[in-house]
């Protein structure tokens, strides 16, 4: 029987390969503080996500999307400028076809970047945070539905989504340009709000390190199909309860640029090694 899901993440690959053949083997998703990360990728192709039929859309300022393919060095990239998220409203099979789309296109390493609040005590606003697991369980599952065999197994197991050698690497690398970088948990969340100094203390108690509105349900998706997954944060601001001032995307925006340089080195120098 013809499953839905299969047939619009198949007719935007198609929709894409009438505009370019190029084949990835590393996807990235620029999170915010990556805005500028076109200028370390020698482009060959940019497609906007408005020329893909069905493709989802943002509607969040500055997240406006396309697909951009190129080399960073030697490594064949797509790059996704822009994502959507499940607070948008849109389904959440939406917000992850942009990860099924490129695991078709032939890639197979994910990596995720994002902006997150900060729940670990020993975190400051600007640092850089590999994300170790994820909690994903306050968000829907993406893979809830018949299973399409094409993609993945129906229980797909979940003891180790972020690719251990990959975070070797990441570490490694980060250690070698001398950038500092924590570890931790990211815990995604619905969003929009922010969340309350008690779900932040209830976040903590679970073990979560950060907190966001992205980045779990692509890791689990990815993870399903196969990829190689793996994903940092920049802690833009110390999560609801741990400061005075009340938080604002404005804030969170213009702290993710602040690191921006220094995170666009870090992923660049990772993904030459993969
Ligand atoms: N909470 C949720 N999402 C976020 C935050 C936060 O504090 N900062 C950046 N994205």
């Amino acid at each position: 029987m013809a499953n839905a899901i299969y047939e619009k993440v198949n007719n935007c690959v198609e929709a894409i390969r009438k505009v370019t053949d190029f084949k990835p083997r590393v996807a990235i998703t620029l999170g915010s503080g990556l805005g500028n990360y076109a200028e370390q990728i020698d482009i060959k192709c940019e497609i906007s996500y408005s020329d893909i039929p069905g493709f989802p859309i943002s509607t969040v300022p500055g997240h406006a999307g396309k697909f951009i393919f190129g080399y960073v060095g030697d490594v064949p990239v797509v790059c996704m400028k822009g994502r959507v998220h499940y607070y948008e409203g849109y389904d959440i099979n939406d917000v992850v076809l942009p990860a099924r789309v490129m695991r078709l296109l032939g890639a197979e390493i994910l990596f995720l970047t994002n902006a997150a609040g900060g729940i670990n005590y020993t975190f400051d606003c600007g640092d850089l945070m590999l994300i170790a697991d994820h909690i994903s369980v306050f968000v829907p599952n993406p893979l809830i539905g018949p299973n399409i065999e094409e993609f993945g197994t129906r229980f797909p197991d979940m003891s180790c989504v972020y690719d251990k050698q990959l975070r070797d690497i990441i570490q490694q690398t980060a250690l070698e340009n001398a950038i500092p970088l924590k570890q931790g948990i990211y815990a995604q969340l619905t969003g929009p709000s922010f969340e309350t100094p008690a779900e932040i203390r209830m976040l903590r108690i679970l073990g979560a390190d950060a907190v966001g509105m992205s980045t779990v349900v692509e890791a689990l998706v990815a993870h399903y199909m196969g990829m190689r997954v793996c994903g940092i944060s920049c802690i833009s601001n110390l999560a609801a309860g741990m400061r005075e001032k009340p938080l604002s995307h404005e804030d969170v925006q213009e702290a993710a640029d602040k690191t921006g340089p220094l995170f666009e080195k870090l992923v660049t120098e990772c993904v030459k090694k993969f």
